[in-house]
C-alpha cells in the first residue's frame, strides 16, 4: 500500500544499514509482500473479469515467491529464524493433533464465508 503520508518514506539514510537494521527492514519487506498478496487477491475476488482475475492472482503468487525469498534471507541474516519457525510449526501440529485434525493443512477444503459453521444458539 502507498505510504505517501510519511515524508521520510523511500529516503535513503546517509549511511549503510547495520545488520540489525537490515533484519528489521527485511521484516518490514515481508509484511509489505503479505499486504500486497492480500490486496491482489482481494481485487481478484472483487472482479468478474477473467483476464484481470488471472493476472492479479498470478501477481499475488509472484509475491508469495518474494515472501519465500525474504524469509530465506532472514534465516541467513539472523541464523536462528528457522528455529522459531520450526517451533511454531510444531506448536500448530501439536494443536492439530489434539483436535484430531491432520497435521497436513486442509488445503483441499475450500473454506468460504458460507461454509462457516453457524454459531451455537443458547
Ligand atoms: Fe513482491
Amino acid at each position: 500500500m502507498p505510504d505517501f503520508f510519511n515524508p521520510f518514506s523511500g529516503m535513503v539514510p546517509d549511511r549503510k544499514l547495520t545488520k540489525e537494521e537490515l533484519i528489521r527492514v527485511v521484516r518490514v519487506d515481508v509484511a509489505g509482500e503479505l499486504e500486497a498478496i492480500h490486496g491482489y487477491m482481494a481485487h481478484a475476488d472483487a472482479t468478474d473479469n477473467e483476464l484481470a482475475k488471472a493476472v492479479l492472482i498470478d501477481i499475488a503468487n509472484e509475491e508469495r515467491v518474494h515472501v519465500g525469498e525474504l524469509l530465506r534471507l532472514l534465516s541467513i541474516l539472523t541464523g536462528d529464524e528457522d528455529d522459531y519457525y520450526k517451533k511454531g510449526t510444531l506448536e500448530v501440529d501439536t494443536l492439530a493433533g489434539t483436535l484430531g485434525a491432520a497435521s497436513a493443512p486442509a488445503a483441499k477444503e475450500e473454506s468460504t464465508i458460507g461454509s462457516l459453521k453457524p454459531l451455537k444458539e443458547d
